[in-house]
């Protein structure tokens, strides 16, 4: 299988912590790749560093073969590579059909993305992107009057408007209840499967990303502490004292 991200020990340090130190890991074309690590061990970090939300300080980011290390982050975007963010992104005084209709990674991160009037097509796939992940019937609400979980969902469908090849999801079910997770899990292995969409999942979940991932790294003090899959991990006596050593 073809690596479709390939990082080679990328560093990257906030004025005296070193978030990211040295990581090296892959993510192969059509897979689900899951991260995990205790609080503050670089996972966000990384993903940062991977679509270009800011330089890095050593190393490099491949993505289908080329170095996208010196690229912004729309450029990045362009190329099929984003993601989503630990603390929802969602314009909740919009209706839900109208927050399909902004492209974040098209603007500068934070700033509120351009309004863009979207063609028949576009029209077409946020609809049909919304029927996927159960939210259709909502799309005349207020995206801000959703249930917690429904803004995951709806997140994640933003997210799949731009056609990723790549898509990185940061924490995709975090206070999440556990009914509206089942549901979540089911629709990320669906995106893999039938839209092809290869996915980069971090998950503080143990059932859901062993559930969900073919291969996971696992991070501690922005370090690689071990990688391999789902069992590998989970029976690493590093990954127990890592997450034992953090509570
Ligand atoms: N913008 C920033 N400025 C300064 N320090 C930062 C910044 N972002 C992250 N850090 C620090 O870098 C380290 C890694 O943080 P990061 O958010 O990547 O961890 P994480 O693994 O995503 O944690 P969590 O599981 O809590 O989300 C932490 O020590 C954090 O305080
Ligand atoms: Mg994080």
């Amino acid at each position: 299988m073809s690596l479709l991200l390939d990082v080679k020990g990328v560093t990257k340090r906030f004025g005296g912590v070193v978030a990211n130190d040295a990581v090296s890991l892959s993510v192969r074309e059509g897979e689900i790749a899951g991260l995990i690590g205790p609080n503050g061990s670089g996972k966000t970090t990384l993903f940062s560093s991977i679509v270009g939300a800011h330089p890095i300080d050593a190393g490099a980011v491949l993505y289908e073969g080329r170095d996208i290390s010196a690229l912004r982050i729309a450029e990045i975007a362009r190329r099929g590579l984003t993601r989503t963010y630990q603390q929802t992104r969602i314009y909740g005084q919009m209706p839900v059909i109208d927050n399909m209709r902004i492209s974040a990674p098209d603007v500068k991160e934070g700033i509120l993305p351009l309004f863009r009037r979207a063609g028949r097509a576009s029209e077409a796939r946020a609809r049909d992107l919304l029927s996927f992940v159960g939210l259709y019937e909502k799309r005349d609400l207020l995206a801000g009057s959703l249930s917690f979980g429904q803004q995951k969902l709806l997140e994640f469908a933003m997210a799949l408007m731009s056609e990723p090849k790549l898509l990185l999801l940061d924490e995709p079910t975090a206070g999440i209840n556990p009914t509206l997770i089942n549901g979540l899990i089911d629709r990320l292995k669906r995106a893999n499967k039938e839209l092809g969409v290869t996915l980069f999942v971090i998950e503080h979940n143990m059932r859901v990303i062993m559930n969900l991932a073919d291969r996971i790294t696992c991070l501690a003090h922005g370090q690689v502490l071990a990688s391999g899959t789902p069992d590998e991990v989970r029976e690493d006596p590093r990954v127990l004292d890592a997450y034992l050593g953090a509570q």
